[in-house]
């Protein structure tokens, strides 16, 4: 049989690079975008827009970053992926290979958690609204239960009354840091002592480990000092008889999409009302450049006093705890990209124009952190598409006025046309299906998994 070799294949597109918030892009995403941008017009046609285009080895190489750290700082420390932050499977599965946990908060996480090649013993739960079924998977499978409330610490005794079972719930309680007084999650001083009262009278069914808190923002600071608050708790804990070993400090590590100095410039610079097509700039952001990394995040932790003479990780070492985190949005770094394709581009008044893109602003939004989606896509359009200068803010296709994904004008070199691609970078946290629906009976985005085959070869598959 004659080998059939295909003629090379002469790529008809261009890649179009951003001004202003240019995405901060991994390196193997990159050498995708530019030398294969073709196979990105032929997976939309494939797949359909907007199409999400995960890649697990972003995330091995977070997770294996994060622990170089505490290796570094010799701590003992447990990882759980907060894998709210995206519903990809092979996200899960590069959580089970990078040798870490999960944080789940649902019984269907846990299930997809466990799919994915996770034992039961290495997942936490958090929330504050666990069922008596998700406690039930717990319990039976050894997880860890982070008790939000005296509340759900009632509920989770009683099962044992009228589920008899040889297991035991492993506990850690769920502290709300001075810091947050009227938070609804975690417990304050009073309920903290009652539940430690409970546990030292419910050895039989419930094992204590340690305390977990969460925090909003992205500070280290307000970590380090609700991580001193936590260890009197500890101290108290232990002159009770109780032995916990572990402080779990949740998540909110940062990330940095954009490069800080270029940041900051737009927000001096290109932040005014006149730069947005409702003139209107939204209050708060998520910090996209981020001055710090997760990485120096951590490390900055870690070298925090604790108290006189002694850092964080000095007093983990010498009190034999265990340091637990779990990021959601900071392992997921670099590990998707979302695709839209352009259905129409119209001129409106002012000569501003308006980029339609065929899916809406829910597959690449900071709706629910009441935010403006603050990168810029980079635009794929064919060879010959004439290079006509123009500004656009951009919507996705339903009849919503709000349904916008962008509300800045975006200055384009090239007009894009009806069928060019415009590319999220960095949507796995939270913004690219957190808020996904089937609006106007559009299927959901598919999902594909990305691997990378020899140099510049990729594979996509189905992401269940
Ligand atoms: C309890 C808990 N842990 C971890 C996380 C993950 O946070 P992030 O994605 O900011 O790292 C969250 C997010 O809401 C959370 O509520």
């Amino acid at each position: 049989m004659p080998e059939l070799i295909a003629p090379p294949v002469k790529e008809t597109t261009e890649v179009h690079y951003p001004k202003v918030l240019k995405p901060l892009l991994d390196p193997i995403i990159e050498n995708f975008l530019q030398y294969s941008p073709g196979k990105l017009v032929e997976l939309v046609k494939q797949h359909g827009s907007p199409l999400n285009l995960v890649w697990p080895h972003a995330f091995e190489a977070n997770a294996q970053a994060l622990q170089s750290v505490l290796k570094k700082h010799d701590v003992d420390y447990a990882i759980f992926y907060g894998a709210k932050a995206n519903k990809s499977q092979c996200l899960l599965a590069a959580a089970a290979s990078s040798g870490i946990g999960t944080d789940v908060s649902s019984l269907f996480e846990l299930q997809a958690a466990l799919r994915a090649g996770t034992t039961a013993q290495h997942l936490c739960a958090t929330g504050p609204a666990k069922t008596t079924a998700f406690h039930q998977a717990l319990v039976q499978g050894g997880s860890l239960i982070c008790v939000d409330s005296r509340e759900e610490f009632s509920q989770l005794k009683a099962l044992f009354d009228t589920t008899p079972t040889t297991a035991k719930a492993r506990v850690l309680l769920r502290y709300r840091p001075t810091s947050c007084p009227a938070s609804r999650f975690g417990m304050g001083a009073d309920d903290m002592f009652q539940c430690l009262q409970w546990l030292t009278e419910s050895r039989e069914s419930l094992h204590f480990e340690g305390f977990h808190f969460h925090l909003g923002g992205y500070g280290y600071e307000t970590r380090v000092q609700a991580f001193r608050e936590v260890t009197g708790f500890f101290d108290a804990a232990r002159e009770m008889g109780l032995d916990p070993v572990m402080i779990d400090i949740g998540g909110g590590l940062p990330m940095r999409y954009v490069d800080p100095q270029e940041y900051d410039s737009f927000l001096q610079n290109d932040n005014n009302p006149g730069h947005y097509q409702n003139r209107r700039v939204p209050n708060s952001f998520y910090p996209y450049g981020s001055s710090l990394t997760a990485c120096q995040w951590l490390d900055l932790f870690l070298e925090s006093e604790h108290s006189p003479g002694k850092t964080i990780a000095g007093y983990l070492k010498s009190q034999h705890i265990k340091l637990a985190l779990e990021p959601g949005r900071s392992l997921v770094d670099q590990a998707a990209i979302t695709v839209f394709r352009v259905t129409r581009t119209k001129q409106l008044a002012d000569n501003k124009f308006v980029i339609f893109a065929e899916g809406s602003s829910f597959s690449a939004c900071e709706t629910w952190f009441s935010s403006e989606y603050l990168v810029d896509p980079v635009l794929i359009t064919s060879k010959d598409s004439r290079q006509v200068p123009m500004q656009a803010y951009i919507a996705g296709h339903s009849c919503l006025d709000d349904d916008v994904i962008t509300h800045r004008l975006i200055n384009f070199e090239t007009t894009p046309q009806t069928g060019d691609l415009l590319i999220y970078a960095n949507t796995a946290g939270y913004q690219m299906d957190l808020l996904e629906n089937e609006f106007h009976r559009h299927p959901l985005p598919r999902r594909l998994t990305a691997t990378c085959c020899t140099e510049g070869n990729y594979a996509f598959t189905p992401d269940y």
